[in-house]
């Protein structure tokens, strides 16, 4: 019985898995397993004999149960201890580094734009970017054979052969955009709107396409003089220092008077900075709504007056953060991109700057 006793705890010792053990367990306490077949011999034997087997086989059974479970469950530790390890999931690592978009420049400025003149009460509006001869031209009161036609190195859209009508263009500026609001909301009106525009130009400053604000405000009363507040106010509030304004004449086809407005800045040091210094940018032209503007906007000219301006986006975040390439603005240069772009998260508000 020593014998059975220490064979089958060194084999249970040893077993490897669930399997092994199962074997063992049969060949031991399994129907025909030997210490079952011993126990069976004890029919055989004296009263005498069996009193003194009989407990003795019974321990020797328990032993060897109890050392079967013990192992199955040292077993199936060690299989949970395996499993632990070879799936174990470090939570406190720090993340995979993600590449997170930016915000181009243009969106940034076009958002402070838009922040700015709707603390103003300027609503915004949109037109088409292919636009017909009549909102982009006539309707403002630049005639077929006006120069301005020509100045503008305008993109024309193909007529099919036989197709005598004039060519839709791709907008050359934003103002088509003062008649169809003129149109669609009547007066008073106070809008603003940035957008797309085209020119077949290249060059440092100039892009094909490239961005403008449109500002236009009609009511019984409107004077160069809200124009000039406006656009001060506007100036001071987007580059967050009081900016000088130069009002210069000029000639727009259409508004009467016209102005072309120049902020005060230095070049000094091969920079440009705004708002001080005793140089002049160019930054926008103004002026008041042309009386044939106005009516062909279905607005009765001898009610109503107003102003209206237009300013280019790019240029102004070229000025602002200092970019002095606008070709680059539209090349997309990831590294250009990650460098001049904004945080997603860092949305323009007048509170937040
Ligand atoms: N549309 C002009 C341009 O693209 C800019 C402009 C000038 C807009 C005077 C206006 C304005 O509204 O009154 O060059």
């Amino acid at each position: 019985m020593d014998e059975l006793k220490s064979k089958y705890l060194d084999l249970i010792a040893k077993a490897s898995d669930a399997a092994a053990l199962e074997e063992i367990r049969v060949a031991a306490v399994g129907k025909k397993g030997e210490v079952s077949l011993k126990m069976r011999e004890l029919g055989k034997m004296t009263p005498e004999e069996r009193q003194l087997e009989g407990p003795r086989l019974n321990a020797l059974k328990d032993e060897i149960n109890a050392a079967l479970v013990a192992k199955k469950s040292a077993l199936e530790d060690a299989a949970l201890e395996e499993r632990l390890k070879a799936e174990w999931l470090d939570v406190t690592l720090p993340a995979r580094d993600r590449h997170v978009g930016s915000i181009h420049p243009v969106s940034q400025v076009w958002e402070e734009c838009t922040a700015i003149f709707a603390d103003m009460g300027f609503a915004v509006a949109e037109g088409p970017q292919i636009e017909s001869d009549w909102y982009n031209f006539d309707a403002l009161n630049i005639p077929g054979h006006h120069p301005a036609r020509a100045e503008m190195d305008t993109f024309y859209t193909h007529r099919s052969e036989g197709d005598t009508r004039p060519p839709h263009v791709l907008r050359t500026h934003t103002s088509p955009v003062q008649i169809r609001s003129m149109e669609a909301q009547g007066a008073p009106i106070r809008i603003i709107c940035p957008g797309r525009v085209y020119r077949a130009d290249y060059d440092q400053t100039h892009t094909p396409m490239f961005h403008q604000v449109e500002g236009l405000a009609i009511d019984r009363d409107i004077s160069m003089a809200n124009l000039k507040w406006v656009l001060e106010e506007f100036f001071s509030a987007f580059f967050g220092t009081h900016v000088e304004t130069r009002f210069r004449a000029s000639h727009f086809p259409f508004t009467e008077p016209s102005a072309e407005v120049d902020i005060q800045c230095s070049f000094e040091g091969g920079t440009v900075k705004v708002g001080e210094g005793n140089d002049w940018l160019e930054v926008l032209g103004s002026g008041m709504v042309h009386p044939s503007v106005l009516r062909a906007g279905g607005i009765d000219p001898d009610a109503w007056q107003g102003f209206a301006f237009g300013i280019g986006i790019d240029r102004l975040a070229m000025l602002k953060y200092g970019i002095p390439d606008l070709r680059a603005f539209f090349e997309s240069d990831l590294r250009w991109l990650r460098h001049y772009g904004f945080s997603a998260l860092q949305v323009p508000t007048l509170h937040g700057g």
